[in-house]
């Protein structure tokens, strides 16, 4: 990156394992990447990713919600805590807060989350099970802007795995893992780099980077 454009200061906000925060750090380590990881931080001080994240060098940091009174008051906090570490922009990976529309709104344009769905099909949770009860036959995963409403915003990148006979949400769900380990940093490399620009509530990523929202991976290696 040249000194004009420096890398964008990342917090990746997790929950629980941080598998996701995991492909956005290993994708941070390219020189070549517009973003760095700057703090993992947690709403359970407990997360096993905040001690991957800290065995990794980068900065943690955790305030468990049930301390505060109310969801703005932890959401303040943890306001003052990403403006203390200069974050320019906000990756949900696997944050299990609904945040609300204050919050929400302190980081517009500025936000993303990946939800493991093709959307907007299967917003919400047990998305896998859902899509099995469906018998769709093409599920994935979607990374996109965050607005108030839930797995709303303006959509970023999606990826796309067969469903195949005999899946189990644990079976599809480890497929589709898979899948967001490479779209992440996808989506991530072209917010921090300002291709992704959102345009009457969608999102355009220009020439360069047309057809790269897409990940369909060959059948090969989809671990099925
Ligand atoms: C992922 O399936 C993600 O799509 C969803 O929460 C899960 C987080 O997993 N939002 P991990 O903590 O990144 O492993």
């Amino acid at each position: 990156m040249s000194a004009a454009s420096p890398r964008k200061r990342v917090a990746a906000l997790i929950s629980g394992r941080g598998s996701n925060m995991l492909s956005l750090m290993a994708a941070a380590r390219q020189a070549d990447y517009p973003a760095e990881i700057a703090l993992v931080f947690s709403n359970k001080p407990d997360a096993p990713g905040l001690e991957t994240a800290k065995d990794a060098g980068i900065a943690t940091a955790a305030l468990f919600h049930k301390d505060f009174a109310s969801r703005e008051d932890f959401e303040r906090a943890m306001q003052d805590i990403l403006l203390a570490h200069k974050i320019d922009l906000v990756c949900l990976a696997g944050f299990m807060r609904l945040l609300t529309p204050w919050f929400v709104e302190q980081w517009t344009g500025r936000m993303i989350n990946i939800h493991p769905a093709i959307l907007p099909s299967y917003k919400g949770l047990h998305t896998h099970a859902r899509a099995l009860a469906d018998g769709v036959k093409l599920h994935g995963a979607t990374v996109h802007f965050v607005v108030p409403e839930m797995d709303a915003g303006a959509i970023i990148a999606q990826a796309a795995v067969p469903v195949l006979d005999g899946d189990t949400p644990e079976t599809l769900g480890a497929r589709v893992l898979i899948q967001e380990h490479v779209l992440y940093p996808l989506a991530l490399k072209l917010v921090a780099s300002g291709a992704a620009k959102i345009i009457d509530g969608k999102v355009l990523t220009g020439e360069t980077a047309n057809g790269e929202t897409l990940v369909v991976p060959s059948p090969s290696l989809q671990g099925a």
